[in-house]
């Protein structure tokens, strides 16, 4: 009883727990050293990988904007032979961070089965996460601190962590992204970044227009989002489990009348293949917090269907920062078309709905046909692709067979 509702909660964690996540981070000491190899005591490499057998280094790399972000690198199988094909990133999504990929078994978990199929594999975690939140002049307790939304994640971070891979291993390299992950990589491609340091692009649950969501749980948080004065109450950080973001979460399951005990399905879909038995574990770990300015661009997406940079409301605000009275729009047609493409998506994601997905692939009706692989599964939800026991023979074999082709 007490797990399912813990695996109910998931999903709201993974929605809400950004706001939480300042608070937390200042708990871990991890120190910046000029070298970006580093040894941590308590970090990824020691509690989740090398435990399971498999030799792991912890990297660093700045942001231009000073954030400090960690990676973790698997450079080789459980076997020890190094790695023999080109190096594969992975970004986690929303309310998580690099830990996702490592949850299950190695003969389940992404992390792992990517090194024992040959492949480099380099783990990002994005800012105010738990092992990246280090910032060159700011702490998780200024409000500068939070200034962000997935805008940055695209123009900050993903270019950082990409080249520091490319530089350190002087090869381009496979990219794959959940969720947030995704349009993450879909805003910096459409701008023209990061296409000369990769091979491929894998989108799992990929989230690009966001109007037709069909979770009405997500979609009354996205309206009590704009509405409501987290962020004018100088809320900057979001974290669903403490104050504010908690109490946020508990008001949408009693305005909508609904058993709180399903907030996962409520959120994300009624996932499929979630091993119940090892909720617990996933959330001593997550959900991971992320600011509130990122969730309001969330749900200004939400409400038009648009995917713009963050919209200020205040045209005197969005010309200061734009140049112009509206926010600009990341234009995915701009993807170019013979750029190999592999999207993973559910009948029952209740995030990266179907229909949003249809009007995705319309954007990209021009590509070159046999550089888009598209892998659906009807049982699917949007958990299912990160944390599915099956996710292994339903998603992760066609996509590395995917990158094999590159
Ligand atoms: C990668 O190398 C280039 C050229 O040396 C350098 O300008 C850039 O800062 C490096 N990027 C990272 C993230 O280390
Ligand atoms: C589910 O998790 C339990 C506890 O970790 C484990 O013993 C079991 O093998 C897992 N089942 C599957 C199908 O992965």
């Amino acid at each position: 009883m007490a797990s399912t509702i813990l695996l109910n909660l998931i999903p709201i964690f993974l929605l809400c727990i950004t706001i939480a996540q300042g608070r937390k981070t200042l708990h871990t000491s991890h120190e910046f050293s000029a070298s970006s190899l580093v040894s941590t005591k308590d970090g990824i490499c020691k509690t989740m990988v090398e435990t399971q057998g498999y030799t792991c280094e912890e990297h660093k790399v700045t942001t231009q904007d000073g954030f400090i972000l960690s990676l973790q690198r698997l450079p080789a199988g459980r076997s020890g032979e190094r790695a023999n094909k080109p190096p594969v990133v992975v970004q986690h999504g929303l309310f998580s961070d690099a830990v996702i990929w490592l949850f299950n078994s190695p003969e389940e978990s992404l992390g792992f089965i990517l090194a024992d199929s040959g492949f480099d594999v380099w783990l990002f975690n994005g800012r105010g996460t738990k092992y990246s939140t280090m910032h060159t002049s700011l702490t998780p307790n200024d409000k500068a601190y939070w200034d962000w939304s997935w805008d940055e994640l695209a123009s900050y971070d993903l270019p950082a962590s990409v080249e520091y891979v490319y530089n350190y291993t002087g090869q381009k390299m496979h990219y794959a992204g959940h969720s947030q992950g995704t349009l993450m990589a879909f805003a910096a491609l459409s701008q023209g970044q990061l296409l000369d340091m990769l091979r491929s692009v894998a989108l799992l649950s990929p989230i690009a227009h966001m109007n037709q969501i069909s979770s009405i749980g997500t979609k009354l948080a996205a309206d009590l989002f704009i509405a409501n004065d987290i962020y004018w109450l100088g809320i900057r950080e979001f974290n669903p489990n403490v104050d504010v973001g908690a109490k946020f979460l508990e008001g949408i399951c009693n305005t909508l009348h609904m058993n709180c005990a399903n907030l996962m399905s409520i959120f994300t879909g009624p996932n499929c293949c979630i091993n119940s038995s090892r909720i617990d574990v996933y959330l001593d770990h997550e959900p991971q917090p992320t600011s509130t300015k990122n969730l309001i661009h969330f749900s200004q997406m939400i409400r038009t269907g648009n995917i713009a940079k963050y919209d200020y409301v205040d045209q005197a605000q969005n010309v200061q920062h734009y140049g112009q009275r509206v926010p600009p729009t990341y234009d995915l047609t701009k993807i170019p078309n013979e750029l190999p493409l592999f999207l993973g998506y559910g009948g029952k994601d209740m995030l990266a709905d179907v229909k949003d997905v249809k009007v995705l692939l319309n954007d990209l009706q021009d590509h070159d046909a046999n550089k888009l692989v598209e892998v659906f599964n009807e049982d699917y939800a949007h958990i299912d692709f990160i944390m599915g026991v099956t996710a292994k023979q339903i998603v992760y074999d066609p996509m590395i067979d995917f990158f094999n082709g590159y």
